[in-house]
């Protein structure tokens, strides 16, 4: 009986020792978190990250900066232009004809300077005359001519704790009304596939292959299937990849002798050319890509029937196309919704850049 009593004691003695001790690294733990995720947000203003990632503004880098508000959204939508209020316009009409079902949405303009730091009046009156109807709006000027690269880069960059998601859109899209109901769907599927870096909107993409050239046209049995090469024509990315590219990138350009050349694809073909030309600003997307390809990772794309994307490129005359893209037909868009697209695979088909189908990364 005694014996029976004193081991009693003793456990329960035991039970409060570890108690205390597991409480004691519990809120040590916490802590720790607490003050690393501190460390990172501080270096959070959009603005001063803007003028890390840009080639062009040497001159701001000591300057005091406002913050951008971020209240907690599920949604931000970040809308990147350069002098091009007509496109401007029809993307934000675009974004209000979308369905977002009373969620929290944000949706922010990043009006790019010029490389003689004007902001073009007309775009800017076209943001700022643009009511949004479905959430915050925000137009912000940047500070000085950014470029590609600090436009894309550095507009968006969310808290460690944050469970918000992204798109950014280049001035000229326009989106589908159910971009945001299949970015909500792919997000939950595939934000804890370790390889999954983002999500395209893009219906139409081209072999990327540096001996390859055409579609990449994938069996229609496949709803979504994943991909090496992002699509930039609406790109939704994994907020935990997204900031350990951000971060790399930091890093990386540092070395100017850096070059993110990746063998066997024709991004790596048009970078080189725009090094010769000196425009190795106008790319930023090939930085990306070798980080993906780097750490084998992957983008999952849409495929939806006859090649209906979730945006629609316009193709006008700008850094990427010339004056005859724009002439081209669009794109056809998606503009009905099925309750069979909603039904995802657990193991996504994944398409090499020879449109080749493969089930496990190279
Ligand atoms: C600045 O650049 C813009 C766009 O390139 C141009 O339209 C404008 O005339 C320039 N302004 C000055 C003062 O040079
Ligand atoms: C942004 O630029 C426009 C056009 O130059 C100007 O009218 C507006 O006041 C600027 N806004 C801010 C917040 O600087
Ligand atoms: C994230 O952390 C910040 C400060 O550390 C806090 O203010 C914010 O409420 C947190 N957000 C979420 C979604 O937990
Ligand atoms: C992702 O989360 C879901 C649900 O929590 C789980 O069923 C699935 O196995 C996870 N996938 C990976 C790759 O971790
Ligand atoms: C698509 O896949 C299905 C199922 O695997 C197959 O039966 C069909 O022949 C394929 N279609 C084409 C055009 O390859
Ligand atoms: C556009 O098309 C016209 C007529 O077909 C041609 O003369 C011109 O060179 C083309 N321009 C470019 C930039 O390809």
């Amino acid at each position: 009986m005694n014996v029976v009593f004193c081991k009693i004691r003793r456990k329960r003695k035991f039970a409060v020792q570890s108690i205390c001790i597991s409480l004691f690294l519990c809120i040590f733990s916490i802590c720790v978190i607490k003050s690393l995720s501190w460390i990172s947000d501080k270096h959070n203003n959009q603005f001063e990250r803007i003028i890390r990632v840009s080639h062009f503004c040497e001159d701001f880098k000591d300057t005091q900066f406002e913050t951008v508000p971020y209240n907690i959204v599920n949604l931000r939508i970040i809308v990147i232009v350069y002098n091009r209020a007509t496109s401007l316009r029809r993307l934000l009409d675009s974004l209000n004809k979308a369905h977002y079902f009373g969620d929290k949405i944000a949706l922010h303009v990043w009006i790019d300077r010029s490389k003689n730091g004007t902001i073009d009046s007309n775009t800017y009156g076209a943001a700022s005359d643009f009511t949004f109807q479905h959430g915050q709006y925000y137009v912000h000027n940047q500070t000085c001519h950014v470029g590609i690269y600090g436009q894309w880069m550095g507009t968006w960059y969310p808290k460690s704790n944050s469970s918000e998601f992204a798109v950014i859109l280049e001035d000229d899209l326009t989106v589908s009304p159910y971009f945001y109901k299949w970015l909500k769907l792919v997000h939950m599927k595939y934000d804890n596939y370790s390889n999954v870096n983002g999500y395209s909107l893009q219906g139409i993409s081209i072999k990327h292959g540096a001996t390859q050239s055409g579609y990449l046209e994938v069996n229609e049995t496949h709803k979504i299937f994943l991909y090496p090469v992002l699509g930039t024509w609406g790109f939704s990315p994994n907020n935990r990849n997204w900031r350990a590219f951000s971060d790399w990138y930091l890093e990386v350009r540092r070395d100017p002798k850096f070059r993110p050349l990746v063998p066997g694809i024709h991004p790596s073909v048009w970078y080189k050319k725009q090094l010769a030309k000196g425009h190795q600003d106008h790319m930023w997307s090939m930085w990306f890509i070798y980080y993906a390809w780097m750490n084998r990772e992957l983008t999952v794309y849409s495929n939806f029937k006859g090649h209906k994307g979730l945006t629609v490129n316009w193709k006008e005359h700008g850094l990427h196309y010339s004056e005859n893209d724009s002439k081209r037909s669009p794109d056809p868009l998606l503009v009905d919704w099925k309750p069979e697209y909603e039904d995802l695979p657990e193991r996504p088909v994944i398409i090499d850049v020879n449109g080749r189908e493969r089930w496990r990364p190279e």
